[in-house]
Order: structure tokens, then C-alpha cells, then sequence
């Protein structure tokens, strides 16, 4: 019988315990996911018990509390820490979502935290995004137009218009989204992703735009567009509570439309 071994480097092991909530009355323990590619050594989940009275209410607040008094090596992004940058996004207690916007007390028990799934890791909870923005790019998320603007004014929308954009302008690219797409982790090098399918619905719907046509032939594809399965992973986990699943529907329909 044929026996399959994974590769040794591919186990998690456990790491160290470090508790640095001496005389605290409220404590908390987060199991983080390590790893640094210049040690050599297998990735491992650390523990870090801290006092709750010394750091913020947001999962967050706890890393950088570690950071910056337990351990300086942990390696993870953020930057705005109002749920606007997108950068914080990691798996928390299961799920991707933003830690600025993760209570702690949301969580029951240790608060376990990983990289976002299924994508390449630079370091830490740092994932490499850079596949991802290159399909961001492809998808030429600006706006495009053939006709001359007015010579005296912007090119105006009406209020109906506008509302055509509620619920695609508020993405902030967090990608929880797409690592959260059972197609998305399968066929990520050719299936574009819920994030980038909104951000491409985005400039479809926006009435300014003139080369709608043109951006549904880029998406017709077996691969591009047509992955998504509407297993609705996208919708459910969007930390701004946007529908990329809808809009992916919506790019659907109109290529329908069209025919
Ligand atoms: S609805 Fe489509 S894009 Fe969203 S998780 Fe399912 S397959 Fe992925
Ligand atoms: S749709 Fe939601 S989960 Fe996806 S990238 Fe945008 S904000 Fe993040
Ligand atoms: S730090 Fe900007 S979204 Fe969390």
C-alpha cells in the first residue's frame, strides 16, 4: 500500500509558555502562530498569558501589548486600528476578521490566532499578499473612460447613481474574504477571488465608467469569474459586512444579459 508522509516542516510544534500577568485579576491566554523562514526551524504556536488590565479591549491591543512588553520578535501588520487600513486581517478564534475590531471578550477561552488561510507566509501573521494585488491590478481598478469630461465640471453622478456603490466603495481589501473561498485556496493562481470580484463589480456598476463591456470580456473565463460556487464563506466572514458574494452574482447576471 502506497503510504503519503507529510513533510516534516509542514507539523506545527508547540512553543514557549510565557506568562506575564503576575498578581492580575483578569487573564488571557493567545496562542499565536510563529514562524520566521530565516531560523530553519517548523513553525509553532506560542503562548503568552498577559493581564487584561494592562492592555486594550481589542485583540489588537493584546498583540501590541506583547510586542511592544513580552516578546519584540512577533511579526504582524496593522496600521490604522479603526477597521479602515485592512491590514490587521488574521484568523481569530477561527474566523478572518480584523483584530482592531476583535473584542477580546468576544472570544471564550484561550484566544487562539493564525495568518490568514491558504496564503504563502513572510513571517509571523504576516501574509504575502502579493499574488492577490497583482490581481487586484489586472482587474484596472480605477475608473476608464473614452469620452471628453465636461470642460467645466467633474463627471456627475446622480443620487440613484451613487447608491448603485453602497456596499462595494466601504471595502477596505482586507482579503478575509477570499482566504476564506474553499475555490479561492484551490485555484487561487486562476480564480480572481470574492475581494477582487467586488472590487470589480465596483467599477462595472460605477455610471462614470465607460468600458463596462470591456471588463466583463476580461472576466469571462472558466476560471476567473465562474469558481465562485456561492458557498457564501465570503459573505459570511466580511468583517464590513459587505456581500461580495452578491456582487459576484451581480457580474454573473450581466454576463448573462449580454449574451
Ligand atoms: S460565494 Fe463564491 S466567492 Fe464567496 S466563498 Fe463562495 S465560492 Fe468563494
Ligand atoms: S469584501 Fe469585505 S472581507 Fe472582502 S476584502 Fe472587502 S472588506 Fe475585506
Ligand atoms: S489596523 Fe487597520 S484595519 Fe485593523
Amino acid at each position: 500500500m502506497v503510504e503519503f508522509a507529510l513533510p516534516a516542516n509542514s507539523r506545527i510544534a508547540v512553543g514557549k509558555r510565557v506568562s506575564h500577568a503576575k498578581g492580575a485579576k483578569r487573564t488571557k491566554t493567545f496562542k499565536i502562530y510563529r514562524w520566521n523562514p530565516e531560523d530553519g526551524q517548523t513553525p509553532r504556536v506560542d503562548s503568552y498569558e498577559i493581564d487584561l488590565d494592562k492592555c486594550g479591549p481589542m485583540v489588537l491591543d493584546a498583540l501590541i501589548h506583547i510586542k511592544n512588553d513580552i516578546d519584540s520578535t512577533l511579526t504582524f501588520r496593522r496600521s490604522c486600528r479603526e477597521g479602515i487600513c485592512g491590514s490587521c486581517a488574521m484568523n481569530i478564534d477561527g474566523t478572518n476578521t480584523l483584530a482592531c475590531l476583535k473584542p477580546i471578550d468576544d472570544v471564550a477561552g484561550d484566544v487562539k490566532i493564525y495568518p490568514l488561510p491558504h496564503m504563502k507566509v513572510v513571517k509571523d501573521l504576516v501574509p504575502d499578499l502579493n499574488q492577490i494585488y497583482a490581481q487586484y491590478a489586472a482587474i484596472k481598478p480605477w475608473l476608464q473612460t473614452q469620452s471628453a469630461p465636461p470642460p467645466d465640471r467633474e463627471r456627475l453622478q446622480s443620487p440613484e447613481e451613487r447608491a448603485r456603490l453602497d456596499g462595494l466603495y466601504e471595502c477596505i481589501l482586507c482579503f478575509c474574504c477570499s482566504t476564506s473561498c474553499p475555490s479561492y485556496w484551490w485555484n487561487g493562481d486562476r480564480y480572481l477571488g470574492p475581494a477582487v470580484l467586488l472590487q470589480a463589480y465596483r467599477w462595472i456598476a460605477d455610471s462614470r465608467d465607460e468600458m463596462a463591456g470591456e471588463r466583463l470580456d476580461d472576466l469571462e473565463d472558466p476560471f476567473r469569474l465562474y469558481r465562485c460556487h456561492t458557498i457564501m464563506n465570503c459573505t459570511k466572514t466580511c468583517p464590513k459586512g459587505l456581500n461580495p458574494a452578491k456582487a459576484i452574482a451581480e457580474i454573473k447576471k450581466l454576463m448573462i444579459a449580454r449574451r
